[in-house]
């Protein structure tokens, strides 16, 4: 077997150099060179361009690779390849099940076991919890992972119910507008269901976040109260709450720290409280991802909660290339057989801005001048790098003019996919509903791989029965 003959193989079947790079693991400019007889190949690296060129083949004839033709032009093709919004749980998982990826992934593998553990049966042994600001379940996929019964939920968005319904069908919308939540509900709650040991959530960050206006007054930044309120009634052992890390430097329109006002109310109610400002990176997620954690302890336990180790500092964090390498390379506008692994077909100027420019930089740095946009910041239009964590993913990240939302090699926007598995979501966590809705569930979410460390660490310092 020569160099040319993969070549021909590769052209037969439409697979651009870049596919096959992703996929083998070689450079681009590698492959390129071997293809203009500049190197000759080892024949090592032969066999294995060649096993993986099969692979590649055989996931199209399989038809589970999607491999968009030169002549067909990225509108066109999206125009009929966009998938329509996902209807039903029976319909995500149907379509889940004919793909299969490309290679083995062990964190994809590692994911699924977590998804597996929060759905194993609870007995009637496992400390109770209640999901306030549930969101879709990144926190309770956390928590249930790791033996913690997540028996109710609070949480005003239909389609995020929707999906949190899906996903945790044991657990009851307590629910949907915490702020019409009464010391009646609260009281029958603890009839109906016993003490409950532990409650977690984070209140909207938008208010806090610097993707928001950063705005005193508001209101989504005064719902920590009704929190504070129902921890005071319901006084589980401990409470757990996430918000953006920035929310530490929030001023009230008094001029007050909201973090005081938090920490006071808090500890008002008879909780000590340790805060907790961490990256999600230094815990096994994928995604530099800044957060800030209240957790407290019900004063009477007299314990301290010990948070967990961050992976240590000469450790490699892992990058986007560990959470995506399997998936399906696609340029804009392409569509593979996983329901949530396809992309937005962008305009052309737009492709033009970014094709030449290098991973980890921003189309306005573009080498040519003429290819740049016409305004804006160096932190828009940038490509995230491989062999680093992705990008803090946000409600916008299919947005290509966002902040650090584009591909490190193709040139488009980030798919739902690789969405999820930054943020840490197992691909059989079931979402439904539109695009946007889901789109916005994720950038919300605590990473399920975050809240399962904080939520080990809680249960061996709390409720194992040999902590005692
Ligand atoms: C930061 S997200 C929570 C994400 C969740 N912790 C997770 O891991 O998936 C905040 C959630 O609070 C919900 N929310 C906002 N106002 C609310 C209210 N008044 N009552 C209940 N939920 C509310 C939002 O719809 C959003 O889903």
């Amino acid at each position: 077997m020569c160099y040319a003959d993969l070549k021909a193989k590769r052209l037969k079947y439409h697979i651009s150099q870049s596919k096959l790079a992703v996929a083998s693991g070689y450079t681009k400019a590698a492959i390129s060179s071997w293809e203009r007889n500049k190197v000759i190949p080892s024949p090592y690296d032969l066999e294995k361009l060649n096993a993986i060129l099969t692979q590649l083949i055989d996931a199209i004839n399989a038809g589970t690779l999607n491999i968009q033709k030169k002549s067909i032009r990225p509108s066109q093709f999206a125009s009929h390849a966009l998938p329509k919004n996902i209807k039903s749980p029976e319909e995500y998982k149907s379509l889940l099940s004919a793909y299969s990826p490309l290679s083995y992934n062990p964190y994809r593998a590692k994911l699924s076991e977590l998804y597996k553990c929060a759905q194993c049966p609870k007995s009637s042994a496992s400390p109770k919890a209640i999901a306030l600001f549930s969101g879709c379940g990144g926190m309770s996929l956390g928590f249930a992972s790791a033996g913690f019964n997540v028996i109710g939920h609070v949480e005003i968005d239909e389609s995020a119910c929707q999906i949190y319904h899906h996903n945790f069908p044991h657990s009851t919308l307590l629910a949907h507008d915490i702020c019409s939540i009464t010391d009646k509900d609260l009281f029958s709650w603890q009839q109906q269901y016993g003490p409950i040991d532990l409650i977690i959530g984070g209140p909207p960050c938008q208010g806090f976040s610097l993707a928001g206006k950063r705005d005193p007054e508001d209101v989504r930044n005064q719902l920590y109260k009704y929190y504070v309120h129902i921890v005071s009634v319901l006084r589980p052992k401990i409470f757990v709450m996430e918000n953006v890390r920035l929310l530490t430097s929030m001023k009230t329109s008094d001029g007050e720290l909201f973090i005081d006002c938090i920490l006071r109310a808090f500890s008002s109610t008879g909780y000590s409280i340790t805060r907790h400002e961490i990256n999600a990176s230094d815990y096994g997620v994928p995604q530099t991802r800044e957060r800030l954690f209240l957790v407290g302890v019900r004063s009477d336990l007299n314990k301290k909660f010990i948070f967990p180790d961050s992976i240590p500092s000469d450790t490699q964090k892992l990058t986007f290339r560990d959470a995506t390498f399997d998936l399906p390379f696609l340029e804009s506008g392409e569509s593979s057989l996983d329901p949530l692994h396809w992309s937005i077909s962008h305009p052309t100027h737009v492709i033009q801005w970014l094709k030449n420019v290098p991973e980890g930089h921003s189309a306005h740095e573009n080498i040519d001048p003429a290819l740049r946009p016409p305004s804006g910041f160096n932190t828009t239009y940038k490509r995230i790098r491989w062999d680093e964590p992705c990008s803090t993913i946000s409600t916008n990240f299919s947005m290509i003019s966002g902040c650090r939302n584009v591909h490190p090699s193709s040139t488009r926007s980030l798919t739902i996919r690789e969405a999820t598995r930054a943020q840490s979501f197992p691909d059989e966590f079931i979402f439904t509903g539109k695009w946007g809705d889901i789109r916005r569930a994720i950038g919300n979410a605590v990473p399920p791989i975050l809240a399962a460390c904080i939520a080990k660490a809680l249960y061996q310092q709390f409720f194992d029965i040999k902590s005692f």
